[in-house]
Formats: structure tokens, C-alpha cells, sequence
């Protein structure tokens, strides 16, 4: 039988996805959400308004549920002026904060949290292979963002419920988020490998974040996991694989670091950092992807 999940950020490109299957499971979907005309009022998928900024929730979307999944945040994929960054920062925070004091106030038994974050908490390093344990940081903008939001998991820990921490790495789907922004000067014959196009980017196909969602909620584990791929690649490597797939030519030389640092600022990390990430934990605990090579999960995707 089915079980009565709490989603925030169901209404975005990973929640989406996750709602469809878990609604195919049998189960019952609460979600929250900051948008008031994202609210549905359907027998199995219910939207609740909140806003974590004005820490205002409509409590009542916890009835019946033991398991919370968090997605929620404002884009990191904006420029990053000082009100951008304030608020990536703190609608992750906000959010964990809000539903933290809630559970708390009112008693709501809830046994697991299961929240995103993401693989950008890895220092960017063209060698080092990064898995779970790794402990180092710097003060970057990403590291700060996802350190906060990782941190604002422990408090759920002294209530006595299971915290999941999933790492996420580059989602590709064919019509949203990173894949379609690669894509796009590509197909337009104008596509190149960014900077070097040797930093390394820790992807995962959609189908197989949404699985492995599942996996960690079906098989209640805790602690911290890397979702990405088993065979992270260099970004010419990506860029070029693209190409191959849709067909087209890839005349133009590498476009310099220096001017996408002055085209789109701080936020050029998004594009320009290196993260290569270890999938063992997960695979280790029984997970099983579908996708491990690039090619084959860009021939799915395009
Ligand atoms: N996609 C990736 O490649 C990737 C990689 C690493 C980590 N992640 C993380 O995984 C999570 C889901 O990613 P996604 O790609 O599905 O993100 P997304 O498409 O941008 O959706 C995020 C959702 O968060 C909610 N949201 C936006 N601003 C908010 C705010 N100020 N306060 C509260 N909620 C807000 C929105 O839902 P409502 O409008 O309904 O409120 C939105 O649908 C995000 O936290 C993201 O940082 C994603």
C-alpha cells in the first residue's frame, strides 16, 4: 500500500519528474509550494501554500505523512547579484528551518527527511575524485550555500527522524535545466567546449535521480549520497558527444575563461568549475543505474 509523502519544490524540474512516480506507485503526494496558483486539490495530490521568506505554511500538509523530501530553492542558474545570492541562500535554509519549527511545534510524526543538495559543496579540483567523506571547503559562494543547507539538516536529528542528504550532480533532461542550455549554441552551429573543457562534470539522467529518490526513501537510508553517474566526463568530452548525437559540426574554438567570467560574472563557476564524484556509496548499498555512459543516456534523452 501506498504512503503519504511531504514534496517542497514538486513543481520543478526534479519534482516533477519524482511526483509522476511516486503518484505511479500508489502513493499520495503533498506538496508544498510558493506559487498559489500551483495549488491542486486532487484525491492523491494535494498543494499546500507557503512562503519559508514570511515563514508562513499551511501546516495542514503534513497530515498523514511520515516521510518529508525537500527540493526546494530559488535557481542558482540566475545572475548572482546580491539579492540573487541572498535568496539561493536563504530559501534552502528558510525552508529546512520552517519545516523543522513545524514538525517540532505541532509533534507531527515524522520518521525521515530526504533533502537535495548538491555536488557543488566539493571544491572545484580537476583530480581529486570526490566521495562522501571528503571534509574540505573554501569559502566560495556554492561551498557556503550548500554547507548552510546540508547543516540545517542536523537539528531534524535531535527530534529523532532519519536525515538523507542526496547530492545531486548535473541533471540532464532533455527539456529542462543544464541539458537544453548546452544544447542550445550547438544546434544553432555556434557550440564550443567552455574554458579548457577539462574540468569534469558529475551528470545524471533524470530517470535514474528520480529511481535513485526512490531507492533512498524505499530503503530508508541516512546519511549523505552522491547522485551522479559512474562515469563523470571533461566538458569538451560532453560538449562533443552532444554534437555527435544531434548531428552537428563543432567549428569554434574554446570559449575563454576570462570571457565567460566577464559575461556572466561570479555565477561563470556554474560552467567553469570541476567536480569529479564517486558513485560507489550508493552503488554499494544496492543501487543500480541505468544509465552509466553518457552517450547512451543522451541517445535516450535527445
Ligand atoms: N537540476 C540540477 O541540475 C540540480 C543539480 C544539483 C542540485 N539541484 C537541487 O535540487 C533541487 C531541485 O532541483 P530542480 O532542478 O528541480 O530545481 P527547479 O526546477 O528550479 O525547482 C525548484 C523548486 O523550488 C521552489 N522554489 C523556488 N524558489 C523558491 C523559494 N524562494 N522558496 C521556496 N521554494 C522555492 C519552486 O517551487 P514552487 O514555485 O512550487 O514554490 C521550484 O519549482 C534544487 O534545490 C536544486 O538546487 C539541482
Amino acid at each position: 500500500m501506498g504512503q503519504t509523502l511531504l514534496i517542497t519544490g514538486a513543481t520543478g524540474l526534479v519534482g516533477k519528474a519524482l511526483v509522476k512516480k511516486c503518484l505511479a506507485h500508489g502513493d499520495t503526494v503533498h506538496y508544498l509550494t510558493t506559487r498559489k496558483s500551483k495549488i491542486k486539490s486532487e484525491a492523491n495530490y494535494k498543494g499546500f501554500y507557503w512562503n519559508p521568506q514570511k515563514n508562513t505554511i499551511d501546516t495542514a500538509c503534513f497530515d498523514g505523512v511520515e516521510v518529508v523530501i525537500n527540493l526546494a530553492g530559488s535557481s542558482i542558474a540566475q545572475r548572482w547579484t546580491k539579492a540573487a545570492k541572498a535568496s539561493i541562500l536563504s530559501s534552502r535554509t528558510n525552508a529546512l528551518e520552517l519545516i523543522h519549527s513545524s514538525i517540532e511545534t505541532h509533534k507531527f510524526p515524522i520518521q525521515q527527511i530526504i533533502s537535495a543538495s548538491a555536488i557543488g559543496i566539493y571544491p572545484d579540483s580537476k583530480t581529486r575524485y570526490y566521495e562522501e567523506e571528503f571534509q574540505g571547503t573554501d569559502a566560495s559562494f556554492l561551498r557556503t550555500v550548500v554547507k548552510s543547507w546540508e547543516g540545517r539538516l542536523k537539528p531534524f536529528q535531535s527530534l529523532g527522524i532519519k536525515t538523507t542528504a542526496v547530492r545531486i550532480g548535473i541533471v540532464l533532461d532533455a527539456k529542462e535545466g543544464a541539458l537544453p542550455k548546452i544544447m542550445g549554441p550547438i544546434k544553432q552551429y555556434i557550440g564550443s567546449a567552455l574554458g579548457t573543457g577539462e574540468h569534469w562534470q558529475s551528470w545524471i539522467h533524470i530517470d535514474d535521480l528520480v529511481r535513485l529518490f526512490r531507492f533512498v526513501l524505499e530503503s530508508k537510508l541516512e546519511g549523505v549520497y552522491n547522485a551522479v553517474a559512474p562515469n563523470p566526463v571533461q566538458q569538451k568530452d560532453l560538449v562533443k558527444s552532444i554534437a555527435k548525437i544531434i548531428k552537428r559540426p563543432l567549428f569554434f574554438p574554446k570559449v575563454p575563461e576570462f570571457a565567460l567570467q566577464m559575461l556572466l560574472g561570479e555565477m561563470s563557476a556554474i560552467a567553469l568549475e570541476s567536480q569529479r564524484v564517486c558513485s560507489k556509496k550508493i552503488e554499494d548499498a544496492g543501487f543500480q543505474y541505468q544509465y552509466h555512459e553518457l552517450d547512451v543516456a543522451l541517445e535516450n534523452l535527445l
